[in-house]
């Protein structure tokens, strides 16, 4: 997959992509990830990306050109699936928007700043607008970031278990169930009798039932979409 990403501040992504699973799917070559400064693409001498709204108003509003000049470019190189503009009134980012996004072979994501991009870019250039929460955040660089964590992830081979994506929280409507690992009793906290029997079918009848369980205490408006 090929994930190109706008942005005033590429210096954001070095650690969120620098580290664990991204950095193995990188260095493995399952994912490309392109960082692209936008005020590469801006023509003025000072090299400015904003400019003041018009008809007033407090905030800075980010300009349609270099952005789609750095488009440009980028749409002369491949086909892109989706441009995402993320924004915090885009649709809601979830599990099943993660499944859909991962298995594309182009993404590019546009980083807004300030108090967001000219209007004719989200007309015009972006094919879509995600938001990963209903609060604002500084900029779209994080958005970006926690998308694209989520998307890698599911991509095949970049997991060591494959099949542990498929069991997340959420994967099918419903939460994990809670786990455990040595010691079996920790000062007198216990783990549950069950997962220590071995009787696989039990502690998988047992982990059904705590995910519902969990579900319906944590999620209840999700409770009961699985079936
Ligand atoms: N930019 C600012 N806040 C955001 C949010 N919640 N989601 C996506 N992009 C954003």
């Amino acid at each position: 997959m090929q994930i190109d990403i706008l942005t005033l501040f590429p210096g954001m992504f070095e650690s969120p992509f620098g580290d664990s699973i991204m950095k193995r799917a990188i260095e493995k070559k399952i994912v490309e990830i392109g960082l692209h400064n936008i005020r590469d693409y801006s023509k003025s001498k000072q090299k400015s990306v904003d400019d003041y709204a018009f008809g007033g108003g407090a905030g800075m509003v980010m300009q349609i050109e270099p952005i789609d000049l750095c488009m440009q470019k980028l749409k002369a190189e491949r086909t892109y699936d989706e441009i995402i503009y993320l924004s915090p009134d885009g649709e809601l980012f979830d599990q099943k928007l993660a499944n859909q996004l991962s298995t594309k072979n182009n993404l590019m994501f546009l980083c807004g700043h300030y108090k967001g991009v000219d209007e004719r870019v989200r007309e015009h250039l972006v094919t879509r607008e995600i938001s990963i929460g209903n609060y604002v955040l500084t900029g779209g660089e994080l958005a970006t970031a926690v998308i694209v964590d989520a998307i890698v992830r599911l991509i095949p081979g970049v997991l060591s278990d494959e099949t542990s994506a498929l069991s997340d929280s959420f994967q099918d409507d419903l939460i994990s169930p809670p786990v455990y690992t040595r010691p079996a009793e920790y000062k007198d906290w216990k783990v549950p009798e069950i997962l220590l029997s071995g009787h696989e079918a039990k502690i998988e009848e047992w982990r059904h039932e705590q995910s519902l369980l969990r579900t319906k205490l944590r999620r209840p408006k999700m409770f009961g979409k699985e079936e």
